[in-house]
């Protein structure tokens, strides 16, 4: 049963009950269908459509506060709005026909947060909510000076994807909802802000910013970073922020960021977003990369000093079509968001790079792949496509299967149908669909109507219904092979039993061609051989994050102690989930593995993101 807080009074999330029988009276029937299991909104009653944003970042309480006001649309006449919010104090509620609303903030859910309900007037189209964050709120991080590169100022943060947007805006946290928005932000004087819109390239003199975003985005790609950053164009479109102490090297690393832009235009047509800009983060952030719109942000960690991660760009931008342009409905179907990326972001870096680099990326993918089923179970159904996240957080359905799986069914229907007509489709996927959600039905129902009713035949070669809705690896699956990587399993090979390698052999190999070479490893190597290798080619040393977080892995499994303080290093640096997850899962295999854990996680956890907290946490708790 719920409790309700309600009432102007009520400025904290305590779950205090008082009564107030009108505000109950305006409630919805809880047997509203929602199609979206992770927001409390009903937009099918009254949605909102656009956002005035005026917020101030507090870096000594660490808090924002102020107020987002909305246009809304009541189509229906509904007599409430419901917004999600988690986590932050409600501190006044006004609407066009009357101030200070009487509103209702549900208890808590342990993830989706409290709902909002804001009684309106038929007529109102506007609410308006003033609000402050918690100390502990979930998007945010905040990073104190010393956590940064240049050490002077402090740095935030947001991370909103997937249902985080709620933790510092009170908003219709759904993907399927849209809103244009406009933003004021006051910021300490000395910080630049940014956000997924139009932004500033240099300081101003007051810490006050102004930002647009008018095309139609979801909640969760609401974003905004502030601190000492700087910019540097890549392109007339195209540019790189950072702290400037990192800001030459990133601007290097990413000098191809206009190529993959064109090279997508001419994929999958024009970029709607106009400008496409990178910042790179403090290390602590906890993805790879995160697709927020003209405005990618990024871990320090793909700066390899060789450009040899820059897939990681073709990625976020490939977003701007698949996710950000025609997003998934729901969290259930994010493989639409994700598969379509990987298999963009592969065509991309094929047109600049050619097939036999992105034969390598396919073959590191699929071998992503191939390790996720195992780990999970083949009949597990978080193989499936298509997610079932009832009562769950979407976080934690959200594996390789909607990257490599549905990548992999992508290049199943381009290698039946041909890539010139899979092309069309997805041409016309995009153009049909641009700033409107697609659900797994609508998109299977598009791909019979206009791919796959082309020809029988291939409809029941694909059998995308068994992709979409079974779990496990359909045996169809096209294996993906690159030649590097044949030489390499040959060097492999001899390894096993001469236990050498010859360095000559290597002396050309790029990050992927290691990384294949440390993934496959013979599963029998010895300590002795881990310590040939260390002294051969120095891997505890290396400066590239990928290749350091796969020998790690031996180091740990063999127990090898000189890699050890780097890898305590890097755990107290790097707060990249992907790396952190299977290192400390590594590590608490044994006794002392898990003794060193908990002491380097306690110098740690401070350092990370909530999102990465959560999961370290839950495995050493
Ligand atoms: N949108 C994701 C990141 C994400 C997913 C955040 C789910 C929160 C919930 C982003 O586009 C992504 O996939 N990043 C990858 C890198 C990519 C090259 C596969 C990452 O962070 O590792
Ligand atoms: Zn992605």
């Amino acid at each position: 049963m719920k409790n309700f807080i309600i009432g102007m009074l009520c400025l904290s999330i305590l779950q205090t009950s008082c009564n107030d029988s009108s505000t109950q009276e305006n409630k919805i029937p809880e047997t509203m269908p929602r199609k979206d299991l992770h927001s409390f909104a009903i937009p099918n009653l009254s949605v909102i459509k656009h956002l005035d944003l005026d917020i101030s970042l507090n870096f000594d309480n660490k808090t924002i506060e102020g107020t987002a006001k909305y246009q809304i649309e009541n189509a229906t006449n509904a007599n409430e709005i419901v917004f999600d919010t988690k986590d932050l104090q409600i501190l006044e509620v006004n609407t066009e026909s009357k101030t200070g609303i009487t509103f209702t903030l549900d208890s808590a859910n342990e993830y989706l947060g409290s709902a909002l309900h804001i009684p309106i007037a038929a007529t109102d189209k506007w609410v308006s909510i003033k609000y402050r964050t918690s100390a502990n709120t979930a998007a945010l991080q905040w990073l104190d000076a010393e956590q940064t590169e240049g050490k002077k100022h402090p740095f935030l943060f947001t991370q909103s994807q997937a249902i985080l947007a709620r933790t510092w805006i009170p908003v219709q946290d759904s993907p399927g909802i849209r809103f244009t928005y406009k933003a004021k932000v006051q910021a300490p004087k000395d910080l630049l802000v940014l956000m997924s819109a139009k932004n500033p390239v240099e300081k101003n003199e007051n810490g006050l910013y102004e930002f647009e975003m008018n095309q139609p985005v979801p909640a969760y790609l609401m974003a905004l970073s502030a601190g000492n950053i700087t910019y540097k164009a890549v392109s007339e479109r195209t540019g790189v922020y950072a702290e400037p102490e990192k800001l030459e090297k990133a601007a290097w690393e990413f000098a191809d960021m206009e190529k993959m832009l064109v090279a997508a235009e001419k994929l999958y047509g024009k970029y709607a977003w106009e400008q496409y800009d990178l910042i790179v983060l403090p290390p602590s952030f906890p993805f790879g990369g995160m697709e927020n719109p003209r405005l990618t942000f990024c871990t320090p960690t793909v700066i390899a000093g060789d450009r040899s991660l820059t897939a990681l760009v073709a990625h976020e931008l490939a977003h701007s079509w698949s996710g950000n342009l025609v997003t998934n409905e729901t969290w259930e179907d994010f493989w639409l968001n994700e598969g379509f990326t990987v298999y963009f972001e592969r065509r991309i870096m094929e047109e600049l790079y050619g097939k036999e680099y992105t034969d390598m990326l396919a073959v590191l993918g699929h071998q992503d792949l191939l390790s996720t089923i195992e780990e999970i179970g083949a009949e597990n159904a978080d193989t499936k496509l298509k997610l079932n996240l009832k009562d769950r957080n979407p976080d934690d359905g959200m594996t390789d299967i909607a990257y490599e799986k549905g990548n992999a069914l992508l290049q199943l229907l381009e290698n039946t149908c041909g890539r010139e007509n899979f092309d069309a489709f997805l041409n016309k996927h995009f153009s049909e669909n641009a700033f409107k959600t697609i659900n797994t039905e609508k998109f299977l129902e598009n791909l019979n109507a206009q791919l796959l009713s082309q020809n029988p035949e291939w409809k029941t070669k694909i059998e995308v219904e068994k992709w979409v809705y079974q779990p496990g690896l359909p045996a169809n699956v096209i294996v993906p092979k690159s030649q590097k990587f044949e030489t390499i399993n040959g060097i492999l090979a001899d390894f096993s039993t001469s236990k050498k390698v010859d360095k000559k052999l290597t002396a050309n190999w790029t990050t992927h061609e290691w990384l294949h070479f440390l993934r496959n490893l013979p599963s029998d190597i010895s300590l002795n051989d881990v310590v040939y290798l260390d002294n051969t080619f120095a891997f505890s040393k290396s400066g590239n994050s990928e290749i350091l977080a796969a020998w790690f892995m031996h180091s740990i499994r063999l127990n090898h102690q000189p890699a050890f303080e780097p890898l305590a290093n890097f755990l107290t640096t790097v707060g990249r989930r992907k790396f952190l997850k299977p290192l400390y899962a590594e590590l608490i295999k044994t006794e002392a593995g898990k003794t060193f854990a908990k002491e380097v996680y306690e110098k740690a956890r401070p350092n990370y993101h909530s999102v990465s907290r959560e999961t370290i946490d839950a495995m050493l708790k």
